[in-house]
């Protein structure tokens, strides 16, 4: 299909991921052209849509994208009405509609629902949806299920806070949530270095 229109965006917390994705995803094509991505919070598609025009270029490659479409409590001010649309729109626009599963709803919803259906394992993960400690928490033990060996997961926001330095509640961020994670884990994967810190990215062993 022929490009139409250009995406649009209202915010951009992705780009200052490029760099590191573009290189953990250049290695991982290395051994796997054609990469099975599963993103959990696609919000209006721009990490979808970079995935897309960069990473999937055949059509055998394929993204999952979970999101309640709903935002998060931290987009409380947001008129998020139309947020699923907008997505869907996006990734018409860059042509690669038949590439994108879209399974609207909780992340824990669907990814139980994963789990149960014993999908093929993915490649790379992005956890991105809610930033509650509780639900990364869950999101990052599903999301290891479903994961390949070898497979990355990129947990964005690791050091993000709203709150003011010494005022931060732990149970309301993803940090906690992610050290808990890959400590329990510890024996079962590692922590890839030197990225910076505002994501992290852990390889299955
Ligand atoms: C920070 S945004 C994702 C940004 C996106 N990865 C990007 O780079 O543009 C978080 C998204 O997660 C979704 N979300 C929040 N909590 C969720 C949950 N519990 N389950 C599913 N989606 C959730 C929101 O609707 C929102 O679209």
């Amino acid at each position: 299909m022929s490009k139409k229109l250009s995406p649009t965006f209202t915010q951009d917390w992705f780009s200052r991921s490029i760099p590191s994705w573009s290189h953990i995803l250049t290695q991982l094509t290395k051994k796997t052209p054609n990469l099975r991505i599963l993103e959990i919070g696609v919000f209006e598609g721009r990490s979808t849509c970079w995935l897309l025009e960069n990473f999937c270029k055949t059509p055998e490659s394929t993204i999952m994208a979970i999101d309640s479409f709903e935002g998060g409590i931290e987009h409380k001010s947001m008129e998020l009405g139309g947020l699923k649309k907008q997505f869907e729109d996006n990734i018409a626009s860059v042509g690669s509609s038949a590439q994108v599963v879209v399974r609207p709803g909780l992340s824990l919803d669907q990814l139980c629902r994963l789990v149960a259906e014993n999908t093929k394992p993915f490649d790379f993960i992005s956890v991105d949806a809610s930033h509650q400690a509780a639900d990364v928490l869950s999101d990052a033990v599903l999301a290891f299920q479903l994961l390949k060996p070898s497979g990355v997961i990129a947990f964005d926001d690791y050091i993000w806070s709203p709150m003011r330095p010494g005022t931060e509640n732990p149970l309301l961020l993803p940090k906690s949530a992610i050290d808990a994670f890959t400590t329990i884990y510890s024996q079962k994967l590692r922590i890839l270095p030197n990225f910076p810190l505002y994501q992290l990215y852990i390889q299955k062993h």
